[in-house]
């Protein structure tokens, strides 16, 4: 790649200025890649014509910024995660109006597939989940709850090993190469957009889930974002992060007990 940390740093920074977007802190060789992407699609060769392009043009700016984060996920990602939710820690909250979070939701896999859980366990009456995220295209997806029935075969497959008992497609509809989710489930869900960085909390939470978000983010960033996640989690309130992130070596370790550490969930102290 050709341009400098400084070079990079130089165009976030007007970015930021301009749109109220910050990613100076984000991991700068994922923002490298991901510039470099969003280049190679615009067959454009040097940065300064990248943001010669982006600061003249909405539209360009607005597709830039949804180059930077990355939207990858799926239904009960990493399903051994999903069934010791199931199993070791939804039997705990039971008997309590629940409040969910899934900070960084992407285009909605997570919080449906918490809201299956949640229905199968007995809980979706008192339960909430709040869904979020940085990319306005990612909420308006989840908002739909179609997914490409492309992949429906890899979420069945996922949603059993999860723990689930029912017909997975009795969940859905199908049609014109999309699965389209039962309204019923979304009964329970608010999705709104919600920036990690620079929103504040907005309630308390007995369950957080914050997963390859913050993988991207340098330490003072995951830093930030832990302390919002920590005053957003009630006492005795569990958080559970994505496969390669760590509540280790961070300012709030000593706060939390470790409820399946290998599957990066942990339980805020009483
Ligand atoms: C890799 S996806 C993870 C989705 C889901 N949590 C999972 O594990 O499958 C990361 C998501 O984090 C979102 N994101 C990145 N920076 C964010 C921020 N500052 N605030 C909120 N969401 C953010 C991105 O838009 C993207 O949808």
């Amino acid at each position: 790649m050709q341009f400098t940390d400084e070079q990079i740093f130089e165009l976030l920074q007007h970015v930021y200025q301009q749109t109220g977007f910050d990613y100076r802190d984000y991991a700068t060789s994922s923002i490298k890649r991901r510039i470099q992407d969003a280049m190679d699609i615009e067959r454009i060769k040097t940065l300064e014509e990248m943001s010669r392009r982006i600061f003249k043009s909405d539209e360009a700016m607005r597709k830039f910024i949804l180059t930077l984060s990355v939207p990858t996920t799926s239904l009960f990602r990493d399903p051994e995660v999903y069934k010791c939710l199931r199993t070791r820690v939804l039997p705990k909250l039971e008997n309590n109006p629940i409040r969910i979070w899934s900070a960084g939701c992407s285009s909605g896999e997570e919080p449906y597939s918490l809201s299956i859980m949640t229905r199968e366990e007995g809980l979706a009456k008192h339960t909430r989940t709040y869904a979020t995220d940085l990319n306005e295209s990612a909420v308006e997806a989840a908002r739909k709850g179609m997914f490409r029935l492309s992949v429906m075969q890899d979420y069945t497959s996922n949603y059993h090993l999860a723990g689930g008992t029912c017909d997975f497609s009795d969940y859905y509809t199908s049609g014109y190469g999309w699965a389209k989710f039962h309204d019923v489930l979304k009964e329970n869900l608010v999705i709104s957009q919600h920036n990690l960085v620079t929103d504040s909390s907005f309630n308390e939470f007995n369950l957080i889930l914050c997963r390859n978000v913050m993988i991207y983010f340098n330490k003072a960033l995951q830093d930030k974002v832990h302390a919002l996640l920590f005053e957003s989690l009630a006492p005795g309130g569990y958080l559970v992060l994505g496969d390669k992130e760590n509540i280790r070596f961070t300012p709030f370790e000593r706060f939390y007990k470790p409820v399946a550490p290998v599957l990066k969930i942990y339980q805020k102290s009483e």
